[in-house]
């Protein structure tokens, strides 16, 4: 077997049949992957781990996937909005610390005053810093014209996960109803692409009911849509959350780490140049999960800059690290951590995707 993961290493392109495979890797097989992931690292996007400000600014939201602990119908959790100054101010910080980029996240709304305020804060961020700051934002699917304001006012960068690629299991974590469909969400992706933003999406790994081939069909997807950055991590599941029933059906939570570390490695291996996020879910597992996916393959990492009084309710799973740390202690502890793995942090640099630099390039 150790022959055949290391034999299928050595091809240029994986098929699904390779994937299956190498995700199938047992502890010493999985050596290699993580070992020739490592070195294509080195190679293509080097040591530099770059840094992205994380900001919950609310966990207000619409919608209602079977598997997130904000969900609209989970009434045990307390509603908040970060006011507009802490925002400024927690980008300030991230400015000031060289901290290169933030990223806004929050629960998906689309109302009037949300697409005002995301836009007030973006462009005042952008002019705060010098337009020096990069700015990422997380905020759901959203209309062509949102879009192209939002991207206007100076982000230029969008994350949007397509939580798992196969449209038949997609209704299985997600509630049947307009509000959360397959193709509405893979659409939103290609209008990302066409306004004009750095695209990024993801998946969960280790989710019920998923499979290897699953799994090795999110990596084709992610290929086939020529992904500029990526962030995918263990699905952890929640209490308050209609999934949880299925908790006995899941994987150990050490094998969905593992599982998840190996998606990185492949995908590192499999899309040299793009960016790739350590997620905050590899630690809620493991202690040292994002040092161990900066090891093999991740280059991104998103320290927490929400206000600390507001943590504790964006628990989109359990055991979310950091809920107690303020953004200074994050950020030294991060530092600390990337070193241990072996990386530098880029500090005052974007660190843009270079998948999406070559695709430019490419295209002028
Ligand atoms: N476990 C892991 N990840 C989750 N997310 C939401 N709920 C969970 C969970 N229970 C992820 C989704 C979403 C991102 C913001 O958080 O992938 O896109
Ligand atoms: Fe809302 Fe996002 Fe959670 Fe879905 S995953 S319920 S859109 S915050
Ligand atoms: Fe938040 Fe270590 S990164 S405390």
């Amino acid at each position: 077997m150790q022959n055949t993961i290391q034999h299928i290493l050595e091809k240029e392109t994986f098929e699904k049949p390779d994937l299956v495979a190498l995700l199938s890797a047992n502890e010493e097989e999985r050596k290699f992957i993580f070992e020739k992931a490592a070195a294509i690292k080195e190679e293509y996007v080097g040591k530099k781990v770059y840094y992205r400000g994380l900001i919950e600014f609310s966990n207000l939201c619409g919608k209602n996937c079977l598997y997130c602990g904000i969900r609209a119908g989970n009434k045990n959790t307390h509603r908040y909005e970060v006011e507009e100054q802490e925002v400024i101010d927690a980008a300030r910080y991230a400015w000031e610390n060289k901290f290169g980029s933030v990223v806004i996240q929050a629960g998906e709304r689309s109302d009037k005053k949300f697409v005002d305020r995301i836009e007030r804060m973006v462009h005042e961020i952008k002019t705060l810093s010098n337009a020096e700051l990069g700015i990422t934002l997380s905020l759901g699917e959203q209309s062509e014209e949102t879009y192209r304001r939002w991207f206007e006012a100076g982000a230029h960068r969008y994350l949007l996960r397509i939580e798992v690629s196969n449209p038949d299991l997609y209704p299985k974590y997600h509630p049947h109803n307009k509000k959360h469909d397959y193709q509405a969400r893979l659409d939103c992706l290609h209008l990302l692409r066409k306004v004009g933003y750095q695209v990024g999406s993801g998946v969960m790994i280790g989710l019920p009911f998923q499979t290897l081939e699953d799994l090795a069909d999110d990596l084709l997807f992610l290929r086939e849509h020529d992904i500029d950055m990526v962030g995918m991590g263990p699905y952890i599941e929640h209490e308050d959350t209609p999934l949880f029933k299925y908790k006995d059906q899941l994987l150990p939570k050490m094998d969905r780490f593992y599982l998840s570390l190996k998606m990185v490695a492949i995908l590192r291996i499999m899309m040299k140049d793009i960016n790739i996020a350590a997620t905050t879910a590899m630690q809620a597992i493991d202690p040292l999960g994002r040092e161990k996916a900066v090891k093999v393959g991740a280059n991104i990492i998103m320290p927490n800059l929400t206000p600390t009084k507001y943590r504790e309710d964006y628990l989109l799973y359990e055991d979310k690290p950091c809920t107690d740390e303020d953004a200074e202690e994050c950020s030294r502890c991060l530092e600390a951590r990337i070193h241990m793995a072996g990386g530098e942090v880029g500090y005052g640099e974007w660190g843009d995707s270079k998948h999406f630099e070559n695709r430019k390039k490419e295209e002028d």
